[in-house]
């Protein structure tokens, strides 16, 4: 295994971080722009496999990252699962919503699950033939709890009151679906790795809004018996793990989910994540991705300080949220140059 980005996800500090970006394929590229142009609806372009690798690819064909994510998107779990995901463009994702039990077992099906996805593995299987040797393939899916918050919402939420609120009341009706996700998402994770993916994210970008006891049930439970299953059958295979704002609970999170590594977002103070996660994981992260988008001096500085505190211990350099639209691709180069240690 000679890739430095595996190799830190098992716990190897590496002497020049291993660095991929979230959300580094996508609208801030005028490439992606161009190739996204020809297909109308987001999810038919997540069901293209040509277009999926394409898209995977531009980053790659730009700076010298050590890993690629595969070009999907976490709602095509609820989608293969039957309920209906549409992409409005200013809108952001609209579902019809599932709130309660009866809803449930109406809309969602477990029957045409894996075979919905097989263009995702098509991806995955071309993507792992065509990256470059020292680029290792990410393979991915949202976390339950993110992925459920769409699904009973409908749509994003500033607040989450509406789910939040259904988890204490109906926790039956809450669970099941919960339940649905982990099973579903394990096997979605899986074939990923059978198809080629050489590393798994989870997405659980809206964990920060749940209290310490949902945050259990919710977030580290759910995630706990995922790896399990997954490490079931690929025991060797780093799982990231990504619960966006969970403050002190990240450390929770790390002992009690069996991740490999834990992506931090930008709020986690760096030299408390190496003291309290870094001895046992590896750690991914921080850079404010909006950093990114100014650029300059300010964006070299907390590049260095992040490497100071945390490249000592296994470490990947990544940012602390995805790639916003409206990043300067130029300033993504700057910073591949500045980890890299040649600027
Ligand atoms: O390089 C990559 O990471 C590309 C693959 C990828 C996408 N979405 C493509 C995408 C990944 C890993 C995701 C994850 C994702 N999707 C998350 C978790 C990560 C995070 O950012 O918190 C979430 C919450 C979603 C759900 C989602 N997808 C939303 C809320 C939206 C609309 C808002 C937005 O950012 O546009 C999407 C659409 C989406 N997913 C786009 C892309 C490139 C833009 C759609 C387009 O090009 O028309």
């Amino acid at each position: 295994m000679s890739k430095t980005f595996l190799k830190a996800l098992k716990g190897e500090p590496q002497t020049t971080p291993p660095i991929w970006l979230m959300r580094q394929a996508g609208r801030y590229l005028p490439e992606y722009l161009k190739v996204r142009a020809t297909s109308k609806n987001f999810l038919h372009f997540c069901y293209s496999p040509g277009l999926a690798v394409e898209a995977t690819l531009q980053p790659l064909r730009r700076y010298d990252f050590d890993a690629a994510i595969l070009f999907s998107d976490i709602l095509v779990v609820p989608d293969a699962l039957g309920q209906k995901v549409e992409f409005v463009s200013g809108k952001g994702p609209q579902l019809e919503p599932i709130k309660n039990m009866a809803e449930l077992e109406s809309t969602l099906s477990t029957e045409n699950f894996m075979s919905h996805l097989d263009p995702v593995f098509q991806t995955v299987n071309r993507l792992s033939s065509e990256i470059p040797d020292s680029t290792a393939l990410i393979g991915f899916s949202g976390a339950p709890w993110t992925v459920a918050t769409y699904m009973v919402e409908g749509k994003g939420s500033k607040t989450y009151e509406e789910i939040r609120s259904i988890a204490y009341q109906d926790p039956e009706f809450f669970q099941t679906l919960i339940d649905m996700l982990v099973d579903n998402t394990s096997k979605y994770l899986i074939e990923q790795v059978n198809r080629g993916a050489e590393a798994l994210q989870v997405f659980d970008s809206w964990a920060g809004v749940l209290s310490e006891n949902q945050f259990i049930k919710w977030a580290i439970e759910p995630m706990a018996k995922i790896v399990e299953n997954v490490k079931s059958v690929h025991p060797d295979t780093p799982i990231i793990g990504f619960p966006r704002g969970a403050g002190q609970l990240y450390e929770r999170y790390v002992k009690e989910t069996g991740i490999d590594a834990v992506g931090l977002d930008h709020t986690v103070p760096l030299e408390w994540a190496r003291d309290h996660l870094q001895q046992h994981v590896c750690v991914q992260g921080n850079l404010d991705n909006l950093l990114v988008v100014a650029g300059g001096e300010a964006l070299d500085q907390e590049a260095r300080r992040i490497i100071d505190i945390l490249g000592e211990g296994p470490f990947v350099f990544n940012m602390g949220h995805g790639i916003v639209p409206q990043t300067p691709p130029e300033h993504v180069a700057r910073l591949v140059d500045v980890v890299r240690g040649k600027a």
